[in-house]
């Protein structure tokens, strides 16, 4: 791994080969503040996202399974025959499962994940569920993912990207991404993904402020693991929620705010906060359904199919090249 040497402006330059430290530091060098978020996925944080999907203002997670289960078959009937199925950002498998029960004409399962913890006890659990199938996980940043691992050399292949974990990109990035899964996926591959659709801000706001609390308790998490990965001295007292509709973009923001004047030690670097500066941890950006075809139609995919029960949708697309 290259070494790495980020110039902050309140301290000397910090030299480091850790990629998470590399980016924390850059991140909060930044102005504005910001912070990856891939790294809120380690243990504590993949199990508060969990917690995340079955609360009650949060609809993206029922509407998504709602959409598969009503739908499964019709979406494992535009499965090529013998395909392998991969999942980015796979989580708990709990999409996956569903399409899996419904398309006996699948060979192979390979869950990416970021968090190796979550992905080797699901895999586990998988085996034992469909035993048919080759289950080969792989633990990786799906955003910089290139190579498949040799079992699925041969195509076809279906993709599935759900939960609207798209809508942290940048739709420019977003394009970026539908193109590089398309050169990776191959001919005839097919590609399934969920997205969040653009809806009445008080649904919105609701669902990324919850009652309980645990979407807070899922930013903060960012600072704790911080804290404890690379020795930080965040005091988690000192950092608020924020999450609220941009409507001009499209998106949700998230953010830590600091609730006063502060200095905080990070891998040998002071990075100092205003009273209220915050840091940006999070976009998930919302799109209509035609909005994502078009994004989908510029990035050599051919929308086939959409299923919507009018909050969030589920996209059946086609190598544009392979028609
Ligand atoms: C996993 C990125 C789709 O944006 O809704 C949930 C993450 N953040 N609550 C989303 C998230 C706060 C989630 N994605």
């Amino acid at each position: 791994m290259s070494r790495v040497r980020t110039a902050l402006r309140t301290a000397p330059a910090v030299e480091t080969s850790d990629p998470f430290a590399a980016d924390v530091i850059a991140g909060l060098a930044g102005k504005p503040k910001r912070l990856p978020p891939k790294y809120f996925y380690d243990a504590a944080g993949s199990a508060l996202f969990e917690s995340i999907t079955r609360l009650p203002e949060y609809y993206p997670t029922r509407s998504e399974l709602a959409l598969l289960g009503a739908h499964a078959a019709a979406i494992a009937a535009l499965f090529p025959p013998g395909c392998a199925l991969i999942e980015f950002g796979s989580g708990s498998s709990r999409k996956a499962r569903i399409l899996l029960g419904a398309a006996a004409s699948v060979g192979a399962y390979i869950p990416v994940d970021i968090c190796g913890e979550f992905l080797q006890q699901d895999a586990a659990q998988l085996r034992r569920d469909f035993p048919h199938l080759t289950i080969r996980p792989v633990v990786a940043d799906f955003s910089t993912l290139t190579e498949l691992p040799p079992e699925i050399a041969a195509p076809p292949r279906v993709g599935l990207f759900p939960g609207s974990t798209i809508g942290n990109l940048e739709p420019h990035e977003a394009a970026q991404f539908l193109r590089r899964v398309g050169v990776m996926l191959g001919a005839g591959s097919l590609f399934v993904v969920g997205v969040d659709l653009v809806k009445s801000p008080d649904i919105l706001y609701r669902a990324y402020n919850d009652a309980a609390g645990v979407t807070a308790r899922f930013n903060l998490n960012l600072l704790a693991r911080i804290n404890r990965e690379l020795g930080a001295d965040f005091d988690l007292a000192a950092f608020e929620h924020h999450a609220f509709y941009n409507g001009e973009r499209n998106r949700i923001e998230m953010h830590l705010a600091s609730t006063r004047r502060q200095k905080v030690r990070v891998c040998d670097a002071t990075i100092e906060f205003r009273a209220g500066e915050t840091i940006h941890t999070e976009n998930s950006y919302k799109y209509s359904v035609d909005s994502f075809q078009a994004l989908a139609q510029g990035s050599g995919w051919s929308p086939l199919a959409v299923w919507s029960d009018g909050l969030f949708s589920v996209h059946a697309l086609r190598r544009t090249d392979d028609r």
